[in-house]
């Protein structure tokens, strides 16, 4: 088939390519110049290892404009306004970009992820005034970046059309490029729900790791063995950890629209709601871990070197979206703290060139990201330096080999 894959970013890139080593003829549009320049030169704007493979032996061509094709996939950025609103311009102006092509017959297919009822309140109306007959469906994408055995290859899939038709179509067109179970659903909007049940499943989880994590730090039990403890059942209970905080294009985000659409059809999300303000403060909990663990050594806020480690909001990735650590540095700066970034991933952001030079400046380690870096340290490191406080707000370290060099340790829940 000839594919238009719109939107070229973390969602687009690997399927148009994916797409691509499976025989399609894919066009990739993208609005970044930069991103053009980069695909077009057979080259990636994207550090995966599944990106790499897929590159050495498929090429896709990028161009800023849609053209003629017998299915575009949209899968262009859906985030939130300031005042944590859904924002669908770009579903909007790329749905519109397709409506000025659109032919009978030919399908659209919408990866972005958006509430229930996007597809049938906003991009069908679009496509309704082209008096074309089209197909639509919904398939939210799932990849995880990072991810070195899952990618858009072989995750299975959900798809639900605006008919039977519609659902039949993109179930093929999914087939023919995914080895992995593609699933129809009977609606449009219950594939749309799928994937915010996935991503509040998540952010519910995390909030309530994170709320226990108060409580039993209170009590002096180490959370991260009590997780680990009950991670030992085989059925029922699924680990999720607490942190700094919730980052990421997905889970940070996705619960607002669900809690908007809610609103809408008068419906008031309050576990959805209270699951986003315990994790949105939990930046503010990680500063006053400092300030208190600073005070226990007796050392000033103001005047003791902090050195946060990891800007993106997961191990292992560049993606700093709605990361956590930049509300943590914030609210550190904003009680003039005197601070040291350092992120191997983000090296423009950061202040020093390595961890070496890192340790060497930090009085104070604050973890925000569990990069493999940090996770694969030599403790001595920290002891041939002069740090004397690790707080890890990842749970990623080796609580025992820290304290016995003699450095006080806390963490998420855990000290
Ligand atoms: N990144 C993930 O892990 C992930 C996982 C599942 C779902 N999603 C969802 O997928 C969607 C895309 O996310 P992403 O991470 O790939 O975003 P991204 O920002 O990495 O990429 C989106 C790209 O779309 C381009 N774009 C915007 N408007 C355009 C237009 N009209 N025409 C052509 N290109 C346009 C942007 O320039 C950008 O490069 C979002 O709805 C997101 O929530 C992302």
């Amino acid at each position: 088939m000839n594919i238009s894959v719109i939107g070229l970013g973390y969602v687009g890139f690997p399927l148009a390519l994916q797409a691509a080593s499976k025989g399609h003829n894919v066009v990739g549009v993208e609005k970044n110049l930069g991103i053009i320049y980069t695909v077009n030169k057979g080259e990636t704007h994207l550090d995966e290892e599944f990106i790499h493979d897929l590159l050495s032996n498929t090429k896709i061509q990028a161009q800023d404009k849609v053209e003629n094709s017998d299915a575009y996939i949209i899968c262009v950025p859906t985030p939130v306004t300031k005042t944590k609103l859904p924002d669908l311009g770009l579903v909007k102006k790329a749905t519109e970009e397709v409506a000025e092509i659109i032919q009978d017959n030919q399908l659209v297919v919408i990866e972005s992820t958006i509430y229930p009822g996007v597809c049938e309140e906003i991009v069908k109306p679009i496509l309704d005034k082209t008096g074309k007959k089209y197909l639509l469906a919904h398939c939210p994408e799932r990849i995880n970046p990072g991810d070195k055995k899952w990618n858009v290859g072989n995750i299975p899939r959900v798809v639900g059309g605006l008919d039977n038709e519609s659902t039949e179509k993109a179930k093929r067109l999914y087939e023919s490029i995914i080895d992995a179970e593609i699933v129809g659903v009977s609606q449009i909007k219950a594939a749309e729900a799928t994937k915010i049940l996935e991503n509040t499943f998540r952010d519910v989880n995390i909030a309530f790791v994170n709320e226990m994590a108060q409580s039993f730090y209170r009590m002096g039990i180490d959370f991260a063995e009590v997780i680990k403890g009950s991670s030992t059942k085989p059925f029922g209970f699924m680990a999720h950890y607490p942190g700094v905080g919730v980052g990421g294009h997905c889970i940070a985000v996705d619960p607002y629209y669900m809690i908007e659409k809610g609103k809408a059809s008068g419906f008031d999300h309050e576990f959805l709601t209270l699951a986003r303000k315990i994790n949105s403060n939990m930046p503010i909990y990680t500063v006053k871990l400092i300030q208190n663990e600073l005070n226990e050594l007796e050392l000033p806020i103001k005047g003791t070197k902090i050195g946060i480690y990891g800007l993106s909001y997961k191990p292992d990735v560049a993606d700093e979206r709605e990361s956590p650590s930049y509300n943590v540095i914030k609210r550190l700066r904003n009680r003039s703290a005197d601070l040291v970034i350092y992120d191997p991933y983000m090296k423009n952001e950061s202040d020093v060139e390595g961890l070496n030079e890192f340790f060497k400046e930090a009085e104070c380690i604050v973890v925000c990201t569990a990069h493999s870096e940090i996770k694969n340290i030599d403790y001595d490191i920290l002891k041939k330096n002069n740090v004397k406080l690790v707080v890890d707000g990842r749970n990623c370290l080796n609580k025992e080999e820290i304290n016995k060099l003699g450095i006080r340790y806390v963490g998420v829940g855990r000290k």
